[in-house]
């Protein structure tokens, strides 16, 4: 079986068409959404790179338990089956459901943030750095150093520097620290794994300081199967006690079920201690809803119940993970830069370096962005100064420490010919990346300004 192709685990029972736009249509419609992908409707994009997350196509047996969602207000049988599912992956008695993972770092970070604290973590990913801004607090990415060099090839890229968050500790003091955040994989860095030995790290560091240290679990299950194939010692265990390990190291996590939980909409919150669990459950009973429900349908927990059970299975990261790389591979064959090694989730494309002749300050990510869309109908998002730029008191921009683009890829719903189609595209791009243009913004929000910004694209004068 070692040198066959690992073929999707799975029939496709029922299908949904794509429609395929001409070039001209493409034009069109990339103008009319003012050359930002999220303003596009999905309907114009032929494959949907944007995002892993709710994308997942879910399993006849997920679909099968949601017909039994109980959709009482309180106590329901189906939030009896989703905390126990949740507790036994995570070991924390608290659970606390929510519509979606920001809905739970909204409340998190709400209670453990304010004015005055600080957080750290590999890195802060955008929604969870815009709640901990949002709540007056500050959020400061502490990744290794290799984390900064896109072809630096590393085993756990994803991994915090473990010396620095020392110091960073001390000098800000404990006291002032909301929390310390794990996010694995880790999405911004590149879709990059973290070890079970930085995760001891980092749990023995805050516990010497006495601050919370939060797992952001929504990838879990691709952070275990990392950690089986490359960390000593694990080659052994299962993908689902991996994570069980990592968890119990843990004060906390949220989780996106979006992702690892191979569900359309949902998450949670789950949490050791009693008193901050109580905190956060009068926000949740404020914003999200009653404790059995959280935002979420009795039938969508259903879903993710089974979701998190089916994640795990060996079978399924083995193709997850693979097709990940297949596609990475393919597109590193001609040429395109890419984020190394290849990521759990997406993969992501230095976009600096493939059009070195666009100035940061014109986002060379967005370019990209716009061509493969232009291009193939692909749809996917910047992560560089878009998503992460600042200005300085004098309006000029502080980039983003790289200009990556993501093709995030949903779980269970393309196969291997959507991908080869993918690394056709990207030949084009190559081949015609001399004569692509810079974009300037011309309409930003204060926060998360990537999902309503406009641009245009700079042409010579
Ligand atoms: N944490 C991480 C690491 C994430 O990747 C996301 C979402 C969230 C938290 C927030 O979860 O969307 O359910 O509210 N990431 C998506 C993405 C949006 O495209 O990477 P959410």
């Amino acid at each position: 079986m070692l040198h066959r192709v690992i073929i999707e685990p799975f029939k496709i029972k029922s299908v949904e068409p794509i429609y395929m736009s001409t070039d001209e249509e493409r034009s069109r419609f990339l103008r009319e959404s003012h050359y930002n992908p999220f303003l596009l409707r999905s309907e114009q994009v032929a494959i949907d790179l944007l995002t892993d997350s709710g994308t997942s196509a879910m399993s006849t047996r997920q679909w099968g338990a949601m017909m039994q969602g109980d959709e009482a207000y309180a106590g329901a049988a189906s939030w009896e089956r989703l905390e126990r599912a949740v507790q036994d992956l995570t070991g924390f008695p608290h659970i606390l459901p929510t519509h979606q993972g920001r809905a739970a770092e909204r409340i998190l970070y709400g209670v453990l943030g304010g004015k005055g604290k600080v957080f750290f973590s590999n890195t802060h990913f955008d929604t969870t750095r815009a709640n901990i801004e949002f709540s007056g607090a500050e959020a400061v990415d502490c990744p290794i150093e290799e984390a900064h060099h896109p072809s630096f090839l590393h085993p756990f890229k994803g991994n915090l520097d473990v010396g620095r968050l020392d110091r960073l500790i001390r000098e800000r003091k404990p006291d002032s620290v909301g929390a310390v955040i794990l996010t694995v994989t880790n999405n911004t860095g590149g879709g990059q794994p973290v070890s079970m030995e930085n995760a001891r790290a980092v749990s023995v560091l805050c516990r010497e300081h006495g601050v919370p240290f939060i797992l952001d679990a929504c990838r879990i299950a691709e952070n275990a199967f990392f950690i089986h194939l490359r960390e000593p010692g694990y080659e052994h265990v299962s993908y689902r006690d991996i994570a069980k390990e990592m968890l119990a190291l843990a004060d906390g996590c949220i989780m996106s079920a979006k992702k690892d939980g191979l569900v359309n909409m949902g998450g949670f919150l789950a949490l050791r201690d009693q008193s901050l669990a109580e905190a956060c459950t009068n926000l949740l009973i404020i914003t999200e809803g009653f404790t059995t429900y959280g935002g979420l349908a009795g039938r969508d927990m259903e879903a993710i119940a089974v979701g998190l059970e089916e994640v795990f299975a060996p079978d399924y990261l083995r193709y997850r993970i693979r097709s990940i790389e297949y596609l990475g591979e393919n597109i590193q064959k001609f040429g395109v830069p890419i984020m190394l090694p290849v990521g759990g989730h997406a993969v992501y494309v230095d976009a600096h370096a493939l059009y070195a002749h666009i100035p940061v300050d014109q986002y060379p990510g967005q370019s990209l962005v716009c061509e493969l869309y232009l291009k193939g109908g692909i749809r996917c998002v910047e992560v560089g100064s878009v998503m992460f730029g600042k200005y300085d008191s004098g309006g000029k921009l502080v980039p983003a420490p790289m200009e990556l683009v993501r093709l995030a890829v949903p779980r269970r719903v393309y196969t291997q010919s959507h991908i080869d189609y993918v690394v056709e595209v990207f030949r084009e791009i190559e081949r015609t990346k001399d004569g692509v243009h810079g974009m300037r913004i011309t309409k930003e929000p204060k926060f998360l300004r990537h999902f309503t910004a406009h641009f245009e694209p700079v042409r010579a004068a």
